[in-house]
């Protein structure tokens, strides 16, 4: 299929182009939008056969449900069933990058939450997503808009790359503010809730809104074997670099001499603070990556997906990067990181 770009200009023209995409979207097709976290592969989320397009044009797994995205908090009680909590939580963070997880209606098809009897709602900030969502007059079912397995897509190259051909629609946003996808909790019915995914709304930010907080240990570890997932995308392995990537914490010397004790011919890739990056210069086989200064999770964020998609375009033999911490929006970066990683940690 011919995908049509739809270039972000200031124009009524924009405007024209936004309700074209929104017919798409109403006929049962698919449309990229930008969202403040990553580019969304959207459709109607009330149309089956609309959402079935979805998994196909990503080969995703028909098990891993989609998160509906709607313009306003009120437009979540047609499709789930909203209470205090829900309202409390949206007045504080929506629109924003937070998902919830509400028990479903039977207005979402069972095909959009993959048989599940919950739904993700999430109303982004971005105001073309907001205005393609009001445009459609329908909930927008949309997945990250990368292929299965690879990072999702923060850039207009990256859904290019991923989903010309695949789509009826892309629209140009620019890059993505945040850059990783939204933080998303799963509601208890007395009022505390699971964290099923860090993201740019954190703990500290919840916790006044909530009993509890319990962040699931599939964030932080790998699920066991046999274990159910709580959130079915947990038990895939994300944003896999073709490279083996390793996530390196402890004294950055002895990691110096680490690898300069590997073999000479192998290409390495080194993702370093810029406090570190010194280091690293003049060894022939090492490529230094600037991962920003190393308090400032917020740009990390920013760039992760898009640094992971240049290095693996490069093609490197080995790929190392600062292990984050788990607190604040480094459990966010460490929840990314880690399973992009497959869990291996080399502690210096
Ligand atoms: O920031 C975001 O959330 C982006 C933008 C486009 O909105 N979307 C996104 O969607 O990241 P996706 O499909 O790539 O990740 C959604 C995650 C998946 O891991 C899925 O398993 C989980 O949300 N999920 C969806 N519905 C769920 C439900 N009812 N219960 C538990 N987990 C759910
Ligand atoms: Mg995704």
């Amino acid at each position: 299929m011919t995908t049509r770009l739809i270039r972000h200009t200031d124009s009524s023209d924009f405007e024209r182009e936004l309700e074209y995409a929104a017919k798409v979207i109403r006929s049962g097709g698919l449309v990229v939008f930008p969202t403040e976290t990553v580019y969304g592969l959207g459709a109607d989320a009330t149309n089956e056969s609309a959402t079935e397009k979805i998994y196909l044009a990503k080969g995703r797994p028909s098990d891993n449900p989609l998160i509906i995205h709607i313009a306003k908090p009120e437009d979540a009680t047609p499709y789930a069933y909203t209470d205090e909590c829900f309202f409390k939580l949206a007045k504080a963070f929506m629109p924003g990058a937070l998902t919830v997880v509400l028990p479903a209606k039977d207005t979402i098809p069972k095909r959009t939450r993959a048989g599940l009897d919950t739904v993700a709602v999430r109303c982004p900030e971005n105001p073309i997503a907001r205005r393609l969502i009001e445009l459609s007059g329908v909930p927008i079912a949309a997945p990250s808009a990368n292929l299965s397995g690879s990072p999702s897509p923060t850039r207009l190259e990256h859904v290019i790359s991923d989903m010309s051909g695949r789509v009826e629609v892309i629209i140009d946003g620019g890059e993505c503010d945040i850059g990783i996808e939204s933080t998303i909790i799963k509601l208890n019915p007395d009022g505390g809730a699971i964290l099923l995914r860090p993201g740019r709304i954190t703990e500290d930010m919840l916790l006044p809104y909530l009993k509890y907080l319990k962040v699931a240990p599939a964030v932080t570890d790998g699920l066991k074997e046999g274990e159910v997932a709580i959130s079915p995308g947990m038990k895939y392995r994300h944003y896999a670099p073709k490279a083996p990537l390793y996530l390196v914490s402890g004294d950055s010397t002895r990691f110096l001499d680490y690898l300069k004790s590997r073999p000479e011919d192998l290409r390495i890739a080194v993702i370093a603070y810029d406090d570190e990056g010194g280091l690293f210069n003049g060894i022939k086989n090492i490529t230094r990556f600037s991962f920003g200064s190393r308090e400032d999770e917020l740009y990390q964020a920013h760039l992760l997906f898009d640094l992971l998609r240049k290095i693996d375009i490069l093609d490197f033999d080995e790929i190392y990067a600062p292990l984050p911490r788990r607190e604040g929006m480094g459990l966010a970066l460490y929840n990314r990181m880690i399973r992009a990683a497959a869990h291996q940690i080399i502690r210096m």
